[in-house]
């Protein structure tokens, strides 16, 4: 199918962020999520990390969630009437919304976080639908069987209910421990259905189908994704253009979040830098994917100079605990800007006695992505029009 001619219209952003250090988290309840004021047009949701032990925490302790992630990016909706507070994943990679994952099929840590994310009741709720449809939804980690209804939304700070948002309600699931918000591309571009973010413009709760989102470091365990526009106060310096390559161009035909990146290069914590060969190549942006996926040839490479030449049987290098405390950076070079994530950033640490540490790369021969480790240190957008709050 070919793609809309949107899509040849759009753009994303993308800013280096020295910036997005809020002080250490603050001493907060598990639920509600405060939440800014909202300006008009611009709805501001904070960004809950996994590891933020204000919200996700059982008796203090972090929950780790067992290898796949050091940090996931959460988000609060209030679903049905009264609202009914619900954790979901945000995940540029996807386009729908559903919750309700099956705790059951998760274990141990996955498990203590998936039940404390919240479940939303439809009995519960005297504005919900039920559509009678269903589809399953596959991610590159977890399945989901949903049928879908529709329900009011309602944003936490702002007076904006949305009415009637479709989304799915998971009868079964895989090896998911939280629904997901799928903010990718909406109706007639990759849904069928108007999606959470075609919604918002559509109920005037935006101006613009457009968001900037700022995942915040691994230190300040929140970010905040802006719907509706660029929240100035977060941007030092200007922002980048970059053109979104169209779904009929794109490695995978799918219309999500392609653009070109020029290279990449390895600055050592002496200063050295040094380019990667064969790294043009169109990527995209997933906030869903904790791990950044490249090429095996080029893994190897980095990992190399990680000291760690070879990945161990589920992909991941480890690496000395050591290079996250040290000053080098991994950059991403893109046509006028150039993300350099830190050391800090790249490497996960596994807890445990002693820890252990991965590079938060990993190979992949089929799919090429820029997942968390290095968002964390961009902020990246995606527009359909310019617009500021
Ligand atoms: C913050 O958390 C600590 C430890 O749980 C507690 O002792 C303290 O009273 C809390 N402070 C506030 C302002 O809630
Ligand atoms: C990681 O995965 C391996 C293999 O699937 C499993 O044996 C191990 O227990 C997992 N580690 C954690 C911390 O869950
Ligand atoms: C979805 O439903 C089908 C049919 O009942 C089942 O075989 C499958 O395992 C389910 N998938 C998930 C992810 O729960
Ligand atoms: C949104 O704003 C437009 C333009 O002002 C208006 O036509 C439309 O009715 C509004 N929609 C809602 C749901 O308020
Ligand atoms: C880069 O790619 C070209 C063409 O695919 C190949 O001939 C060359 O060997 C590659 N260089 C490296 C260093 O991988
Ligand atoms: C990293 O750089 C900062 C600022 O340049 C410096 O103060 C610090 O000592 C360096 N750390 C290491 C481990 O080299």
């Amino acid at each position: 199918m070919a793609a809309p001619s949107l899509l040849t219209t759009t753009f994303a952003l993308l800013l280096l962020a020295l910036c997005c250090g809020r002080s250490a988290a603050q001493n907060q309840s598990i639920i509600p999520v405060p939440v800014p004021t909202h300006d008009k047009g611009c709805i501001h949701l904070p960004i809950i990390h996994s590891t933020n032990v204000n919200y996700f925490s059982k008796r203090g302790v972090q929950l780790q969630l067992a290898n796949r992630s050091d940090v996931a990016y959460y988000a609060q909706l209030s679903i049905g009437t009264p609202p009914q507070p619900v954790f979901v994943q945000l995940d540029t990679g996807s386009f729908e919304l559903w919750v309700n994952p099956d705790c059951t099929t998760v274990d141990g840590a996955d498990a203590d976080f998936c039940d404390r994310i919240g479940q939303y009741d439809t009995a519960k709720s005297s504005t919900v639908t039920s559509l009678g449809t269903t589809k399953t939804l596959r991610y590159g980690i977890g399945s989901a069987n949903i049928t879908y209804v529709t329900d009011t939304i309602t944003l936490a700070g702002s007076t904006t209910a949305l009415q009637d948002v479709q989304f799915g309600v998971a009868t079964s699931s895989q090896d998911a421990f939280s629904g997901i918000l799928g903010i990718g591309y909406g109706k007639d571009i990759a849904t069928r259905y108007l999606n959470f973010v075609d919604q918002l413009k559509l109920q005037n709760a935006t101006r613009v189908k457009a968001y900037t989102l700022a995942l915040g470091s691994k230190e300040a365990e929140e970010g905040v994704i802006v719907f509706g526009g660029v929240d100035t106060s977060k941007f030092g310096g200007g922002l980048t253009r970059l053109p979104i390559i169209a779904a009929d161009q794109s490695p995978d035909r799918v219309p999500r979040f392609w653009v070109g990146m020029n290279s990449i290069s390895f600055t050592s914590p002496a200063g050295e830098t040094r380019e990667y060969a064969n790294t043009s190549m169109p990527v995209f942006l997933d906030s869903g994917s904790t791990m950044t996926l490249l090429p095996p040839e080029l893994t190897a490479e980095i990992g190399r100079d990680f000291g760690a030449p070879f990945p161990d049987s589920n992909g991941f290098f480890r690496v000395d605990c050591a290079l996250a405390e040290m000053n080098g950076t991994l950059n991403f070079a893109f046509e006028g800007v150039t993300i350099s994530v830190p050391y800090k950033e790249l490497i996960r640490e596994v807890p445990g006695t002693p820890p252990a540490c991965f590079l938060g790369i990993t190979p992949s021969s089929s799919f090429v992505l820029l997942g968390d480790t290095f968002l964390r240190s961009a902020y990246s957008m995606s527009v359909f029009v310019p617009s500021v709050c």
